[in-house]
């Protein structure tokens, strides 16, 4: 659907399609334990978050080179261009590859490549923000922040992602602490797998402005309240749902109840290469399967453009929702 929208909940490691997987991997000599794309793509049954985090921590060994980084960007930004994305606030995962040996100059340097271009490239704006693994140490996300420093002006906010379940907020209230001293935006998967007072502790205890999922609190009223009152986004990702089993089918999904609600949500890919589908794609399902009105959908491109962190540049916000109210539905 090509709905001029934002991207608020996109993991640049989950744009990693089969057919770029094995290119890198050739390009860099990287042994991969499937014979080919199709096998590859036959792994992609998820039982569960984690099962899914197995794979996508597993692929990024191809990913070494800033080149590799500037290709990955390059391929999403186009696939999200030909999809009504006009502007994308992009998670990366540093920790996973630090861990292997690939330094924070490697990844921002290397998705730069692409970002910086990409208004010239593929007349979408970009902002990084840049996620710590749940399930590592708080010490170590603390690390990752000061070997940030150097690219903090490439970097808009911090999230928290990896596996939710065991790994509360409050865990990481120290680093949160930090980045806002330093300025940064601060956003937190929550509600994903997780429990509904994961979602209150990341607005109470790492002070977030948008909660990533927050799908689990349609299971307590006083929440769904609260979240409504204070205007917090949502940052929905329906074919990450059903994919990771969060919700039994799409038609199950709650995105309607949630929106009748008058929660703030947008609709988002997570991990398109993974999940069936790039943002255009959520939308055009969610439209299919759940019926929503056009007035709904452009509801939720709207809401897209005011959860961005577009505060530097309200121009850019104005034109970008006049493009949506006058976008004509077929
Ligand atoms: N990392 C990449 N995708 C994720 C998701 N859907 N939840 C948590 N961590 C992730
Ligand atoms: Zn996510």
């Amino acid at each position: 659907m090509s709905l001029p929208k934002a991207e608020l909940h996109l993991h640049i490691e989950g744009t990693l399609e089969p057919e770029l997987a094995f290119e890198l991997a050739a390009r860099n000599g990287v042994a991969l334990p499937y014979a080919d794309t199709d096998a590859l793509r036959k792994a992609y049954e998820f039982e569960d978050l984690q099962s899914f985090l197995n794979l996508y921590y597993e692929l990024m060994a191809v990913l070494r080179t800033e080149q590799d980084f500037a290709d990955l960007a390059d391929a999403y930004l186009a696939r999200a261009a030909a999809q009504g994305v006009r502007h994308a606030e992009i998670f990366f995962d540093p920790q996973a590859h630090l861990a292997r040996g690939v330094g924070m100059g490697t990844v921002v340097d290397g998705l730069w490549r692409a970002l910086g271009r990409s208004e010239a490239t593929h007349g979408v704006s970009t902002q990084l923000i840049m996620c710590f693994l749940r399930d590592e140490s708080a010490a170590s996300a603390m690390e990752t922040l000061e070997a940030a420093k150097p690219y903090l002006d490439r970097i808009v906010g911090i999230g928290l992602d990896s596996a939710e379940v065991g790994h509360p907020p409050v865990k990481f209230r120290e680093v949160y602490e930090a980045a806002a001293a330093l300025g940064l935006r601060r956003v937190a998967h929550a509600g994903e797998e997780g429990p509904p007072s994961y979602i209150t502790e990341a607005l109470d205890v790492l002070g977030v402005e948008r909660v990533d999922h927050g799908l689990r609190c349609m299971e307590d009223p006083a929440l769904v309240e609260r979240l409504v009152r204070e205007r917090v986004p949502l940052t929905l990702c329906p074919l990450s749902n059903v994919r990771l089993r969060t919700v039994d089918t799409l038609a199950d999904h709650p995105l309607p109840a949630m929106l009748d609600a008058g929660l703030l949500c947008t609709v988002n890919s997570d991990d398109p290469a993974y999940f069936g589908g790039y943002a255009g794609d959520n939308f055009d399902a969610v439209c299919r399967t759940l019926g929503l009105t056009d007035e709904r959908l452009r509801e939720l491109a709207r809401n897209s453009f005011t959860a961005s962190f577009l505060e530097h540049d309200e121009e850019r916000r104005a034109r970008y929702l006049a493009e949506v109210e006058a976008y004509e539905f077929e």
